[in-house]
């Protein structure tokens, strides 16, 4: 019996290096799956509490623990746990009072990154109100359509954007809108200034009851994507969703003793849900800076001893395009979270910043399914492991390229794509992954909805995006599919500047698409046109329109002239071969444009301008 147990006890002694040889990613599975269940236990026990516990109420818990402690650093100003309660509380109250907010309304907030974002958005939450987050870039057609798709009747906007405002001031006043500037005064008929009012305003906590009714299923947060088509779509993120946000640090590895720095526009789920209320969830320190500046990152870093990071593709490459310095590797971050990086540039960052785990993730603001690089593997974005193939499962499918859909067989089903092979991601919708759809969009909510997919009558999100999971079941980001591409971190939406394009009174049609630059992440964007009869192609005027209605990483910096547009049988533009010919004048007979920023209009592109281009002599 002694040598049968010394035997077993060999083997148990054994089976770790056993494990690591067998399945060398065993270990590390496990840790993530530990991790993500421990959150899931979590998520679970909230859902049987009432009233709700929500991250404002985690935030309000970290203010009792530490009110003491750093939440944010701000150019040059610290502000504590309890500073930022306080100003919410003003900010709660004079809302209260002077617009009469109550649980279940739903207020725009046109603000960029400051600490007042977090102190707005607080005070908002505990009023029980929605927050609808508007991206700070878009102007006229683009922000009175954002504005009004999430139903707010109120917005509240930073002074800089006054200018903003004003442009869409009649449409807002012609809607009953309230529109409230945080400033001082205002003399704009329609905009009042409501600085005053919440620097007046009481700073005494408010009532648990004026939030009561809100449950996990409730409307927290609208965030804004240009998911496939048209313009951007708002996101409806359940206070729910909002968790399972915001325990990505926590699943990531991030403590409450890290500092984490916030570089990313709060107006999307990466900088605010993984951001922001992940570190109300985590009780941690924020850096916050108003936008990403590689020249001081490591000096930031630095100063306030920066722990965790984000990131999005550009971020490492534009980090690791600063001179070299002896400095390098002298600082304390040891985790980056982000997306979009690619291989070779994590390798070079790694390299010349020293070791730091890099958690990629792959999660679309509405979608329903996501995947995070745990392990130590370069150019993955995931893995495939039981716990979450059974809680949210997911296929990847055959898709055709050309005709932009699946591919059906016989029986009108989906087929799966065989492991290696790139397909279509597709979650499927339940009760644990749902897919809530954008607000007030039912048309583009049913775009995003598959049907048929491997039984008859069964439901799955579309993700737009093609992976590919290899045979050791990581799992690769590979391509997006037709109709966005993605530029400078935000996702463009080809129609919206199509619409656009064909403002122009010489354009009669346009294709818009995104072609690669060999240096730079993701896609830039680039338009084939037809002219209108008769006329010529206005350099100056297109620009104008196009500086006037997008921002700028969604203007399409070369344009391509044809006499017709390529249709496909089912009356869609052809984009493949487009894509595929990029902007290359030697190769293209088509006149070519380039967009010259600082002479604000389109010159034509030739073989010099290219190979500047190509040469990262002209900045893009
Ligand atoms: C950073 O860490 C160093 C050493 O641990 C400490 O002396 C310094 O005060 C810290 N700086 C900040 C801003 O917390
Ligand atoms: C995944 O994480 C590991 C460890 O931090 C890192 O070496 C690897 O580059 C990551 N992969 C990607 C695509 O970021």
């Amino acid at each position: 019996f002694a040598s049968a147990c010394a035997v077993l006890l060999a083997g148990l002694a054994l089976l770790p290096a056993l494990l690591q040889t067998l399945c060398p990613y065993f270990l590390q599975d496990c840790i993530y799956m530990l991790r993500v269940a421990r959150f899931g236990v979590r998520l679970e026990k909230y859902k049987r509490r009432t009233p709700l516990y929500s991250i404002l109420d985690c935030f309000l818990d970290s203010v009792r623990r530490h009110p003491l402690k750093p939440f944010i650093h701000f150019e040059g100003k610290t502000y504590s746990y309890s500073d930022v309660d306080r100003e919410s509380n003003k900010v709660a109250n004079a809302l209260r009072a002077v617009v009469g907010l109550k649980e279940g309304d739903t207020v725009a907030m046109f603000l960029g990154n400051e600490p007042c974002f977090a102190w707005t958005w607080l005070g908002l939450a505990k009023l029980g109100c929605a927050a609808a987050l508007l991206n700070f870039n878009i102007r006229s057609k683009s922000l009175l359509h954002c504005f009004s798709c999430c139903g707010a009747r109120v917005l509240v906007a930073a002074e800089e954007l006054r200018g903003a405002v004003e442009e869409i001031l009649p449409a807002l006043k012609e809607k009953g809108i309230r529109v409230y500037l945080l400033s001082d005064e205002c003399s704009t008929d329609g905009i009042k200034s409501i600085s005053q009012a919440i620097k007046q305003a009481s700073d005494e906590p408010l009532s648990p009851s004026f939030r009561a009714n809100l449950h996990l299923k409730s409307t927290a947060l609208y965030i804004y994507t240009s998911g496939t088509t048209g313009l951007p779509k708002a996101a409806l993120i359940t206070q729910e969703r909002m968790w399972a946000a915001s325990f990505i640090q926590g699943v990531s590895g991030v403590t409450a003793d890290d500092v984490f720095y916030i570089n990313l526009p709060l107006y999307h789920s990466a900088g605010f849900l993984i951001g922001l209320t992940g570190c109300m969830e985590r009780g941690n320190s924020v850096i916050l800076r108003r936008k990403f500046s590689a020249s001081q990152f490591w000096d930031d870093c630095r100063k306030y001893n920066v722990t965790v990071m984000q990131y999005i593709g550009e971020t490492m490459r534009y980090l690791c395009n600063t001179p070299k310095k002896d400095n390098d590797k002298d600082h304390k971050v040891r985790i980056a979270i982000g997306n979009g990086v690619r291989a070779d540039v994590w390798n070079e960052f790694l390299k010349r910043f020293g070791n730091i785990y890099v958690r990629e993730l792959y999660a679309a603001t509405e979608g329903n399914i996501g995947f995070i690089n745990y392990t130590s593997k370069v150019g993955v974005v995931g893995r495939v492991n039981i716990l979450h193939r059974n809680l949210f499962p997911y296929a990847l499918i055959k898709f055709d390229i050309e005709k932009e859909e699946p591919v059906r067989n016989a029986d009108g089903l989906c087929v799966q794509a065989a492991q290696g092979e790139t397909g279509l991601l597709v979650g499927k919708i339940t009760k644990k992954s749902p897919f809530v759809g954008y607000a007030g969009n039912e048309q583009q909510t049913e775009k995003k909805r598959l049907r048929d997919v491997f039984v008859k009558g069964d439901l799955y999100f579309n993700s737009g995006d093609l992976l590919k999971v290899d045979h050791e079941n990581f799992v690769y980001f590979q391509d997006r599919v037709g109709d966005t591409f993605r530029w400078k971190g935000e996702n463009v939406a080809t129609t919206e500047v199509s619409d656009i394009l064909i403002m122009v009174d010489c354009i009669e049609e346009a294709n818009v698409y995104g072609v690669t630059v060999k240096g730079h992440e993701g896609r830039i964007g680039m338009a084939a046109i037809t002219l209108t009869e008769g006329k010529e192609f206005d350099c100056v005027d297109t620009c104008k329109v196009l500086s006037n209605l997008l921002p700028v990483y969604a203007r399409p910096y070369f344009i391509r002239i044809q006499n017709s547009l390529e249709m496909t049988g089912t009356f869609k533009l052809k984009k493949v071969k487009l894509v595929a010919e990029g902007f290359d004048p030697a190769l293209i007979q088509d006149p070519l444009y380039f967009l010259d920023l600082a002479q604000k209009k389109y010159i034509p592109l030739t073989q010099d301008i290219y190979n500047s281009v190509l040469a990262g002599e002209i900045k893009l």
